[in-house]
């Protein structure tokens, strides 16, 4: 919130205490890094601390959400990603979808990843 300039109004949607999340803990257990999945298969909310960032501890968050998906059978996933953060979902082998748009005065777009025949 701090570094992206984003409101607790935008934050704290209500759509928490209906997700399923994942915090990464460093070996002294503070939290480093944090990600969520909503019911119907939305990620968000990831994020690694600034001097964590580049060790994996995204991927590894990610690859959480994506093995809790799988578990519950969804067919797809989908995100919408800060334009900055698109090469990193593409790694992933998420598509893009659609246009550019804008939330909390970031941009964003849509991507999503078929998960049925992986
Ligand atoms: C995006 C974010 C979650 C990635 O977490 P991370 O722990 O740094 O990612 P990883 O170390 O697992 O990176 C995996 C690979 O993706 C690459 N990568 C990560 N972020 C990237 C980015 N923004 N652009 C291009 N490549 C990126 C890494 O270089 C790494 O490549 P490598 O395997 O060749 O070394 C982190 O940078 C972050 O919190 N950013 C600020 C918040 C944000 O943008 N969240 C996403 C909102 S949609």
């Amino acid at each position: 919130m701090r570094e992206q300039g984003v409101s607790a109004e935008m934050e704290w949607d209500g759509l928490d205490e209906a997700c399923q999340h994942v915090l990464a803990l460093s070996a002294t257990g503070d939290a480093i890094g944090c990600g969520r999945i909503s019911a119907d298969g939305h990620i968000g909310r990831i994020a690694v601390l600034p001097e964590w960032r580049g060790k994996r501890v995204g991927s590894s968050l990610l690859e959480l959400l994506l093995d809790y998906a799988r578990s519950q059978h969804y067919v797809e996933v989908a995100l919408g990603a800060q334009i900055q953060a698109v090469p990193f979902y593409l790694r992933f082998n998420f598509a893009e979808v659609g246009e550019i748009f804008m939330d909390a005065n970031i941009p964003h777009i849509e991507m999503q990843l078929c998960l049925k025949d992986l």
